[in-house]
């Protein structure tokens, strides 16, 4: 130890070396206390600058992503069709070709079924988002009416027909119990039919009224669309919300539009029409008759009708509305003078017997002509003259619109 001598000093004995050893090593770890706080400060740092980057990084990812959103094109809207496995799936275009395509791992599996909408990428054609399914505007032409106006007691005639579809709408939804004690099923769907305006969607919609029942009225020829598919799509939509607004009667006016007798469909749109009428038949097949949905369908043209549709299981009661008798017609003649006021002279039922061939929209059309006629000559009360002249003018114009088979189904 003698020996010891720090650079350029003087050698020192033994006392002063050991404290120059304390001395460095007192020193030596302080220093290493600093230079471990030091370290501990920088690693603190790093971990700050680390999570301060990753956000960046993620505030980066999103505009990104906005900005590859918003440069993107648009994108395709097709329909699922077909789920081969967790990747390959089969979807038809809005336009109309079927793609066998992929879906992004970021959707999630459970969404990705038949009959779902999604969209797809341009270019790959791959699914890229499931789109909600938002039926209730998608059924075009399509009237919902929560509860309609119209009663029984606003029908004129018809009061066998109107117990005849009470039988087989009105009863089902109301007592089901008494179908299940009896054994038997009831009708799941009623067909009207006659002659324009006589009063066939004023039935319908009476019957929902006196059943509480949603009234879903589609009028057949808006079914019938540009796109291959699309009407069956919209068959199957009404019957899904028909379930989910039960109880609901579904009224299909103008069934003839879909449901005339197939002929050799040679062209695309008869094919169209056809895969609309199949979807119909099986949506028919598919429901329960003791569930709380009915269907009503209404044609002028029972004729040419595909007896398909009237097969049981189908609109298995079937229903003719004729065009009212002189009892009738005198019957729909006091509902829509009602609340006229009308000059004690008048005689509704001499009116009612010069009105042969007329339904129950030409005679709607004859009472507010008399009524016109009044207004015209300044009276407070339409007379036996003014019902006449509505006849006769009624009577002319119809001679006018040869051709079309009523002058009231305007209105109708
Ligand atoms: N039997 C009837 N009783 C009372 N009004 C009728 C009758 N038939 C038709 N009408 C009148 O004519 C209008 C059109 O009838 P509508 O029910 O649409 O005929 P359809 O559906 O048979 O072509 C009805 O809104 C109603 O004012
Ligand atoms: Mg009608």
């Amino acid at each position: 130890m003698s020996n010891f001598t720090p650079a350029g000093s003087e050698p020192l004995d033994e006392e002063e070396v050991y404290k120059y050893l304390l001395d460095r090593i007192n020193e030596l770890e302080k220093r290493n206390t600093e230079l471990r706080e030091q370290s501990r400060q920088l690693e603190a740092e790093k971990r700050y600058g680390d999570t301060q980057k990753i956000r960046y990084e993620r505030e980066i990812r999103k505009l990104k992503s906005e900005i590859e959103q918003l440069r993107s094109p648009p994108l395709i809207i097709a329909m699922i069709t077909d789920v081969i496995d967790k990747n390959r799936v089969v979807v038809r275009s809005s336009a109309g070709p079927r793609f066998l395509v992929r879906t992004s791992q970021f959707i999630d599996q459970d969404s990705i079924k038949p009959g779902v909408r999604c969209t797809l990428n341009q270019q790959s054609l791959a699914i890229v988002d499931i789109l909600p399914s938002s039926y209730d505007t998608q059924v075009h032409g399509m009237e919902i009416v929560q509860m309609p106006e119209e009663r029984y007691e606003d029908i004129g005639g018809l009061e066998q027909q109107i117990l005849e579809i009470k039988e087989a709408v009105e009863l089902p939804l109301k007592r089901p119990e008494l179908f299940d004690t009896i054994g038997i099923k009831p009708p799941k769907g009623v067909l009207l039919y006659g002659p324009p305006g006589t009063g066939k969607t004023l039935l319908a919609r009476a019957v929902a009224h006196e059943t509480s029942a949603r009234f879903l009225r589609v009028i057949a020829s808006e079914l019938v669309q540009k796109y291959i598919g699309e009407g069956a799509r919209l068959v199957r939509e009404l019957f899904e919300m028909a379930k989910d607004k039960s109880p609901a009667i579904i009224f299909i006016d103008e069934i003839d539009a879909i449901g005339a007798t197939r002929m050799d469909a040679d062209t695309s749109g008869d094919r169209e029409v056809q895969r609309t009428l199949m979807q119909l038949l099986a949506e028919m097949d598919g429901f329960d008759e003791r569930g709380d949905v009915k269907i009503i369908g209404a044609t002028n043209r029972i004729d040419i009708l595909d007896r398909a549709l009237l097969r049981p299981g189908r609109f298995d009661r079937i229903i003719e509305i004729p065009l009212p008798d002189v009892a009738g017609r005198l019957a729909i003649f006091k509902i829509h003078t009602r609340g006229m006021s009308i000059d004690e002279g008048v005689n509704l039922r001499e009116i009612a017997q010069i009105t042969d061939e007329r339904n129950g929209a030409d005679i709607r059309a004859i009472c507010m002509e008399a009524g016109m006629f009044a207004i015209r000559a300044e009276r407070a009360k339409v007379t036996s003259e003014d019902f006449l002249k509505a006849v006769k003018k009624l009577t002319v114009d119809y001679n006018k619109h040869q051709g079309t088979p009523s002058f009231g189904t305007m209105y109708a």
